[in-house]
């Protein structure tokens, strides 16, 4: 299906305040995002997501390298027909309810009349806002916003929607409510590039994941190329041992109401560790083998600078 989004050695210095020097935000990013894929571009703040965003969408010019947008410039006004865009700290008016929001994006997409208003009871229905659609949007909680933003990223319904941050300053709640929407959207055949810090909502949902830190990709790639099957350690909860005995098998982290906590490294040593609890007529409480997670590539990654 191709490629929706190329990057290729973006560069963009900007000169902060009055400060001749320039200082380089971006220092040569390269990713693509291939038709039909949720797409995760995390990185802690000031990494430059947004500024990459503002490349993709016309809104900064790159200093050097390209960026194609459905194989065009993205100063080419065809390439934003097929776009949907949320950005980061969206500003809504007060005193317009949903519905009236929606319509106002609506004929600004010059969605056709005779189609605005299924449209709009799709767009509503879909970000779970049917119910709230007269409300004016000062009384929407944080979620509520975010996802009548959402709706009106799709307002034109657009095959590749790019959302900077949807997750922002949401509860777990509004955070999983957002993920099955962008789910329903890969469903539905489009594709998503999203940005966070949170790499739990990455690691839930995405294909493929680039990591930026400072303005540099440090790792990029599907996520079970990323992070490996490979057992770190085996956590291990028992009771009914002595702390001596469990000494030479890994690292005891916590005893408490009996429970002991171990770390098994070694996992030859694993299955002699529960035959000697069965031996002592001991208990097994919990066994959890730990694999890598993202969390260790992202901790790794941003150490390694
Ligand atoms: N227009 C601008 N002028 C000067 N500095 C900027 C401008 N836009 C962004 N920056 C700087 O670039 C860095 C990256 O910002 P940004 O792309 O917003 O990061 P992120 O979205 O990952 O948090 C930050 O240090 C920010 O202060
Ligand atoms: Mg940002």
């Amino acid at each position: 299906m191709g490629n929706v989004l190329e990057l290729a050695d973006v560069r963009k210095s900007f000169r902060p305040g009055f400060i001749p020097k320039k200082r380089e935000v971006l220092t040569g990013v390269s990713f693509t995002v291939a038709a039909g894929e949720i797409f995760g571009y995390l990185g802690p703040n000031g990494a430059g997501k947004t500024t990459t965003i503002k490349c993709v969408l016309g809104l900064v010019f790159p200093d050097a390298g390209t960026v194609s947008l459905f194989g065009r410039s993205p100063l080419n006004p065809r390439s934003k027909d097929r776009l949907g865009f949320l950005p980061e700290n969206p500003y809504f008016y007060d005193h317009l309810s949903g519905r009236e929001f929606l319509d106002f994006y609506a004929q600004l997409s010059r969605v056709d009349k005779t189609e605005r208003a299924g449209r709009i009871d799709r767009l509503l229905r879909l970000v779970g806002l049917e119910r709230a659609a007269e409300q004016a949007l000062r009384k929407y909680s944080r979620g509520m916003l975010q996802r009548i933003g959402l709706a009106q990223a799709l307002i034109n319904e657009p095959e590749f929607v790019i959302l900077d941050e949807p997750l922002g300053g949401l509860d777990p709640l509004g955070r999983k409510e957002i993920r099955d929407i962008i789910l329903g959207l890969r469903a539905a055949g489009r594709t998503v590039l999203f940005t966070s810090h949170i790499l739990q909502d990455i690691e839930m949902i995405c294909d493929r994941v680039a990591i930026i830190v400072g303005g540099r990709i440090l790792s990029q790639g599907r996520l079970s190329d990323l992070v490996s099957e490979k057992i770190l350690f085996t956590e291990i909860t028992l009771a009914g041992v002595d702390d001596a005995s469990l000494a030479d098998f890994g690292d005891r982290l916590q005893t408490r109401e009996g429970r002991t906590l171990l770390k098994v490294f070694d996992e030859t040593r694993v299955q002699p560790l529960l035959d000697l609890v069965r031996e002592r007529g001991g208990r097994i409480h919990a066994l959890v083998p730990r694999t890598q997670t993202l969390e260790d590539i992202f901790v790794d990654t941003v150490a390694r600078r």
